[in-house]
């Protein structure tokens, strides 16, 4: 494991305490995954959720995230599920991480400014959390297959004093090695694993590798079945992830020529922030 990761050690995460831990287990989760799906379908829309409803518009979108990342909604049923729900929690806790791991691989960085490429990047918000916390130069170019998170990315860039330093682009990750100028020195594929079939990640991650100098680092998470509602996800969402291990995965990105892996977990165990290292 490389040594730099036990600095990692002042993030503020969120954990759920023994109590809630066993009523999530014994109550919570089987009432939400074994509800009649109509039924509970039918309560969150006259609840008007908005996590509900970004879900069901465009099933792991970023909307959903940000409803998930920003932790305040106004509805009542939105502020239990998010609020409470252990994938909305261990969310933000991935999001905290993220950040943390990319702030140390800037600061490791050895040219002039840190390029950062992120893959299916959204808005983009853990990207910008990190350049707002370090002090050394870096940038990013942020693709996505749409262009409907640029609007709401740019301007929270703007808001962090980090506007200058992140470049949207609309496009397929597949087809990077055409949408790219610049080398990155990090790869990042956060929130995207979980909705790609093992083929479409060997595919990205081909692509990927095809534009980065060996060394450069790629950042990907993992998801466990740990958060215990993957049926719920399924049939009341609409929402189906592929759940993988961290070794699950590196054997995936193994396949397009990365290697020494660390694999950090958030303490709901439900996420893994997984870097690994371009072979020569
Ligand atoms: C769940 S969101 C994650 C957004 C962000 N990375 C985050 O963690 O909040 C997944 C994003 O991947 C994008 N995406 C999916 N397939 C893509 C592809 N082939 N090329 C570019 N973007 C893609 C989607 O449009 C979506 O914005």
């Amino acid at each position: 494991m490389d040594e730099w990761i036990n600095d990692i050690n002042d993030i503020e995460f969120e954990s759920h305490g023994p109590v809630r831990r066993a009523l999530k287990t014994m109550v919570i989760n089987p009432l939400v995954n074994y509800m009649p799906a109509g039924l509970t379908k039918g309560l969150l829309k006259l609840a008007k959720s908005e996590l509900a409803h970004a879900n069901w518009n465009d099933p792991g979108g970023w909307r959903s995230m940000v409803i998930s990342y920003e932790g305040k909604p106004g509805q009542v049923a939105d502020k239990i599920l998010v609020g409470g729900g252990s994938v909305p929690t261990a969310l933000r806790n991935r999001k905290r991480l993220g950040a943390a791991v990319l702030t140390k691989l800037i600061e490791q960085n050895d040219g002039e400014s840190a390029h950062i490429l992120c893959l299916g990047a959204g808005p983009g918000i853990t990207i910008i959390e990190a350049l707002k916390s370090t002090e050394s130069p870096a940038h990013a170019t942020l693709v996505d297959i749409s262009n409907d998170a640029f609007d709401y990315g740019q301007q929270l860039a703007d808001r962090h004093g980090v506007g200058d330093r992140v470049r949207y682009v609309l496009g397929d990750v597949r087809d990077i090695d055409e949408l790219l100028a610049e080398p990155p020195a990090i790869v990042t594929m956060i929130g995207i694993c979980e909705y790609l079939t093992d083929e479409q990640i060997v595919e990205i991650i081909t692509a990927a590798a095809s534009v980065m100098p060996p060394g450069a680092a790629i950042v990907f998470n993992s998801i466990s079945k740990k958060h215990g509602t993957d049926r719920f996800f399924r049939r009341v969402f609409g929402l189906h992830m592929n759940h993988r291990s961290p070794l699950e995965l590196q054997a995936l990105m193994g396949q397009a020529g990365f290697a020494n892996f660390t694999a950090i977990p958030e303490p709901l165990g439900v996420y893994h922030m997984i870097v690994g290292r371009r072979l020569p």
